[in-house]
């Protein structure tokens, strides 16, 4: 079949993991017969220094046209001194909120032979860690109102965080549905205990969960989540959270499955077009070097197989290819404990080699 996936490889490492995603669709393109059209378009630091905006409008265009898009990173110290409005991030969020995504799916997931890698005590680590984390992506503090003032104490600047029912209840909604396909668990999370926004997030929650009575719900603070993921991360299944809190969290989870370089993530909203992309940064310190692990965006790109161009048994192939891989010895560096590690483009050419012979 055809397809239409813009990249959007961006800053720092972003072009590296990229090139090993479309290194891998080719693969899928030869094995199973397909064609992929694949146009990168400019985002983030990049796109400020040839365009002048973090997000230009025909990068918008042509994302919201194609039936996918992976991106790999933006952002870096280049940029950095420059205003909120114009920084790389903010082409991101935009993008976010311009393709309406509402919902951000971040599987983290301890492979077996990841276990030595994670910080986590070997005990635990064996009990296992198969976590998906919905975090909301378009709402919260994130979007809420923002700036500066004079405040009692002279010049102050503020963040607002804000939540309407409707935001909630649709991504408790996307959390419900993915629950009733895993197992029938959820972990709400909030600081109820303090904030108006996580009270109406809880209630929403309890009242979204009505209509579905096979799935179990329970409601957890964010600071004692924080702390479960290290001491127990076995306990979880799912976790529905805001914006900010699924930010926070989804770092500390993919920290436990042994590197930040092995996860990947989805945001969707209503349609089927989706944004794929790992949830690791543009790490300037190590962009060109060939040593950045190219597996979350490989997964990312095994994501948007199965959602959005409804190839699951492509999708499969990626994620077994995957697993192959790291079966074998092959570490870069993020997760070789120290030891004999091979570059991104090693581990890329194994996964490709294990696709084309699956
Ligand atoms: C992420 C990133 C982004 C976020 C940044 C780059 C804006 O940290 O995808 O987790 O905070 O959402
Ligand atoms: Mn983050």
């Amino acid at each position: 079949m055809n397809f239409n996936v813009t990249l959007l490889p961006g800053d720092g490492v972003g072009p590296e993991v990229i090139d090993s995603a479309v290194a891998v669709l080719h693969a899928v393109e030869r094995r199973f017969g397909h064609d992929f059209h694949m146009h990168p378009m400019p985002i983030g630091g990049n796109a400020i220094d040839v365009t002048g905006v973090p997000l230009p409008p025909e990068t918008l265009t042509a994302c919201n046209k194609s039936d996918a898009v992976l991106l790999g990173a933006v952002g870096g110290p280049k940029w950095n001194d420059l205003k909120a409005h114009m920084r790389p991030e903010k082409g991101l969020l935009s993008l976010r909120a311009g393709m309406k995504l509402f919902a951000n799916l971040r599987p983290a997931v301890l492979y077996d032979e990841l276990i030595p890698t994670s910080p986590l005590r070997p005990d635990l680590a064996k009990k296992g860690v198969d976590i998906m984390i919905v975090r909301e992506l378009t709402g919260g503090i994130y979007f809420g109102d923002r700036g500066y003032r004079d405040g009692a104490l002279g010049q102050e600047a503020y963040d607002t965080e804000v939540y309407s029912i409707n935001e909630v209840e649709r991504i408790a909604k996307i959390a419900f549905e993915l629950a009733m396909t895993r197992k029938k668990r959820i972990t709400s999370v909030d600081k109820s205990n303090v904030l108006e926004t996580s009270r109406l997030w809880r209630a929403t929650v309890d009242r979204v969960a009505k209509g579905y009575p096979e799935v179990k719900v329970e409601h957890m603070l964010v600071d004692n989540c924080a702390m479960q993921l290290v001491k127990n991360p076995s306990q979880f299944d799912l976790i529905l959270t805001s914006n900010m809190f699924g930010d926070i969290l989804s770092d500390e989870a993919a920290a436990i499955t042994g590197s930040i370089g092995m996860l990947p993530s989805s945001s969707l909203g209503a349609g089927n077009i989706g944004l794929y992309e790992p949830i690791h940064g543009s790490a300037p310190d190590i962009a060109g070097k060939d040593e950045v692990n190219p597996i979350a965006t490989i997964l990312a790109a095994a994501m948007m197989l199965s959602t959005s161009l409804k190839l699951v048994k492509e999708a499969t192939a990626v994620d077994y290819a995957v697993k192959k891989a790291l079966a074998k010895g092959l570490r870069t560096k993020d997760i070789a404990n120290g030891k004999k590690h091979v570059t991104c483009s090693r581990m890329t050419e194994e996964i490709v080699i294990n696709i084309l012979n699956s």
